[in-house]
């Protein structure tokens, strides 16, 4: 019986958090912490006004919580931004205080810090993102 009881727990334990996921999901907090919060905050905050441009003409870091809009964005378009940098998104010389992340972090690392960032938002914020995102799959050739 006892043998039952502490196998029924390790079951659980295994279906309710997967080992690796957490550990994905902490890895993301954690590479989050120490290459993105400097300028978009350790809660995710992002900088001060950040819809008003600075005197260089460049924009302030936005939020990655449900106030600013990172969550409007596909998997893909975060997933490339993050890589590449906004610069290289918009093209046509933009500047961004904003570096691209390619050869500093894995492609797998980027993607456990979007998924950190993913994990924080409320159920409305997710559902959005994720619809997108599966939308913006299907139309892919
Ligand atoms: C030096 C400051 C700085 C650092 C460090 C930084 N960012 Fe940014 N980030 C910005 C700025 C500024 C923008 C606004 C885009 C622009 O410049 O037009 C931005 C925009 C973004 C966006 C687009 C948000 C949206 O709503 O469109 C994402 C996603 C993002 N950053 C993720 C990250 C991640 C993940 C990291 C760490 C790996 C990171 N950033 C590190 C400054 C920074």
């Amino acid at each position: 019986m006892k043998n039952t009881i502490r196998l029924a727990a390790v079951l659980l334990a295994t279906t309710v958090s997967p080992v690796s996921a957490e550990s994905d999901l902490r890895m993301g907090e954690r590479l989050y912490q120490e290459n993105c919060a400097s300028c978009h905050g350790a809660n995710l905050e992002g900088q001060p006004d950040w819809r008003t441009r600075l005197p260089n003409g460049r924009l302030p870091a936005p939020p990655h919580d449900a106030s600013g809009h990172t969550w409007h964005h596909t998997d893909r378009v975060l997933f490339d931004i993050v890589k590449r940098g906004p610069a290289a998104i918009v093209g046509a010389g933009y500047e961004s205080d904003m570096p691209g992340y390619e050869g500093v972090l894995t492609d797998d690392e980027i993607t456990s810090i979007v998924d950190y960032i993913k994990s924080t938002w409320p159920d409305k914020e997710r559902a959005f993102q994720s619809e997108r995102t599966r939308e913006d799959q299907q139309a892919k050739p």
